[in-house]
Formats: C-alpha cells, structure tokens, sequence
C-alpha cells in the first residue's frame, strides 16, 4: 500500500491524511478481492524499516491502525474474513496495539473466507531470520536443511506462496515484502497512489496476471 504520503503532499494536507484517506481504499479492494474469491490477500501495513520515520507519523501510524481495527474488525468478521498478523512483537509495538491485534485474531479465528493477512512491523529478510533462529532452536543437522524446513518455519507455514504481487504509486521495489514467498510470484505495479486505489485497479491487476505464463522456470508445453 504504498503513496500515501503524495497523495497527501498533492493536496498540501499533512502525510497522516494520506494514511486516513487509505482506509476507504483498503476496505474496498478487500470487499472486491471478497466478491472474486480471493482466498489469501496479504496487506503490507508498516514495515521493519518505517521505524525510520518522524517519530509523530510513527506515532501517527501506531495509533491509525489499533483504530482502524476497531472501526472495521466486525464488519470483516461478518463478511468471513479472518485476520491475521506477520511480523516482530517487538517493544517498539505499543501493548494498546498489540491487544487490538490480539483481540480481532481471536474474534476471526473460525473464519474461513479469506485469510487477510495484515504485514505488521513486518521485514522479508526478518522473517527468513527469524525462520533460522527456529532451525537452530530445533537443533536441524545442516544436511536437513532443505526449502520445506524454511518454508514450514515462515510466519504462517500454512499460507500459499502469492500468484500476485499488486504495489500501488508507481515505485518498482519489492521493499522487503514477503522476499522467500514471491520467488515466483507475478509482480504488477500499477500507477495509482495508495488512498486512490478500488477494487476495479484490483480487477485490471487480476487480469494482467491472467495474461502471463508463468513457468517457473520450466518451459511452456
Ligand atoms: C504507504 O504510503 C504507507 C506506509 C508505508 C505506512 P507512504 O507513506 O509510503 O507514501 P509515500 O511513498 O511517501 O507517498
Ligand atoms: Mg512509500
């Protein structure tokens, strides 16, 4: 989700209300990935890396997103969505944070429409360590390390590796977004800014994926 920020600079408000103004944008494309089926949609909320930000849109962005979960955590739940959390609980999270999120986990957890995961204080390469710290905790022999021995120690060793990887604003990066689990994802970036975004981008996105051949690595038969 990303170009809040210039959304906001182009109408001279303040970053923050280009955060604000992308909650409508978020409830919309995941109503719309609702109505098409989508069963696992991945949102990247907050980064290991925007810690770096002015401690007020940090502080800004803590408190926008325990809110925004009280605001919508019913209707999701109601329209069988269950929520769910990648990334560090680490101490910069505050605990009025974490509970929100504790509580909308447990209030979706029978859920099973689709699983929306919320990227939270979340890093590609912090969760691939993360991943090796487990290892090392289970004492694996190095000859038993494989793919699936990483794979089953990820965040959510039960959430499918992405077909789509939709990045808003114009920016070509993957900004350490789920780095082991787009290894052959299809990447598309349309050019709208975040609190711009709706379920038609999302559609226009699913039908650029419908057009290309993925053969991950292989040939086309
Ligand atoms: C994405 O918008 C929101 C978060 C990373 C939390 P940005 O805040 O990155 O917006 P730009 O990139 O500055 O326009
Ligand atoms: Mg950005």
């Amino acid at each position: 989700m990303d170009g809040n920020g210039r959304w906001a600079s182009q109408r001279d408000l303040p970053r923050t209300e280009g955060h604000a103004a992308g909650e409508e944008a978020l409830l919309d494309v995941v109503n719309g990935a609702l109505e098409i089926g989508v069963k696992w949609l991945t949102m990247y909320a907050f980064s290991t890396e925007n810690w770096r930000r002015p401690p007020d849109e940090v502080r800004y962005l803590m408190g926008f997103n325990e809110s925004l979960l009280m605001r919508r955590r019913d209707e999701l739940n109601e329209k069988g969505v269950r929520i769910r959390f990648a990334g560090r609980r680490d101490w910069r999270v505050p605990r009025r944070v974490l509970k929100r999120m504790d509580e909308s986990i447990e209030l979706t957890r029978e859920n099973r429409r689709m699983t929306l995961t919320m990227a939270f204080n979340y890093g590609g390469r912090a969760e691939i360590v993360d991943a090796v710290r487990r290892l090392v905790a289970d004492h694996v022999p190095a000859g038993k390390v494989d793919e699936g021995a990483i794979s089953r120690r990820l965040y959510f060793a039960d959430m499918p590796d992405p077909d789509l990887v939709i990045r808003t604003s114009g920016e070509y990066r993957i900004s350490n977004f789920l780095l082991w689990e787009i290894a052959y994802s299809e990447l598309v970036f349309p050019d709208v800014l975040w609190p711009d975004m709706r379920r038609s981008n999302l559609y226009e996105a699913v039908l650029e994926y419908q057009r290309r051949h993925r053969r991950y690595g292989g040939v086309d038969t």
